[in-house]
């Protein structure tokens, strides 16, 4: 991922963070996806009257991602108002993990970034490779 590539999927998931719907916490929240493909996916964190139901940011954009038949994934960026940025919530580290190990870019609106990885973020995760050798 070059520098390029960075700012527009900071943009991407700036932008996409405008349409979250949050009435309840008013934490409003952008990710989005750059595939292996160079195709982009953006998610916003969408809420619920039943507040358990609610979805973040990052899976709304994974879902979109998957939808489309794209599962290789080359970043994502995450997008909030927080200070420093916001890391992604253990639900989201968890589905992150599920699609390997890349680069995860923490940013907010007033332009501070930094990356990481998923594999810092949820270090022995999971994984689907869990489920296939059986004793
Ligand atoms: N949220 C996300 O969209 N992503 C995260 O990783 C953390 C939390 C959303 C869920 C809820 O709509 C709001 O932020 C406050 O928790």
């Amino acid at each position: 991922m070059n520098q390029d590539q960075l700012d527009m999927l900071i943009a991407e998931a700036t932008a996409v963070r405008e349409r979250a719907h949050a009435p309840y916490s008013g934490y409003l929240v952008g990710a989005a996806v750059l595939t292996a493909d160079g195709r982009v996916f953006a998610g916003c964190n969408v809420e619920n009257a039943s507040y358990g139901l609610s979805i973040c940011a990052e899976r709304s954009a994974v879902a979109a991602a998957v939808a489309a038949g794209c599962r290789t994934f080359s970043a994502i960026a995450v997008v909030t108002a927080s200070h420093p940025p916001a890391t992604p919530c253990g639900a989201c580290r968890q589905v992150l993990a599920e699609f390997g190990d890349f680069p995860v870019i923490l940013a907010n609106v007033g332009g501070e970034w930094r990356t990481t990885t998923v594999g810092e973020l949820l270090p022995a995760a999971f994984l689907p490779s869990a489920l296939e050798p059986r004793p």
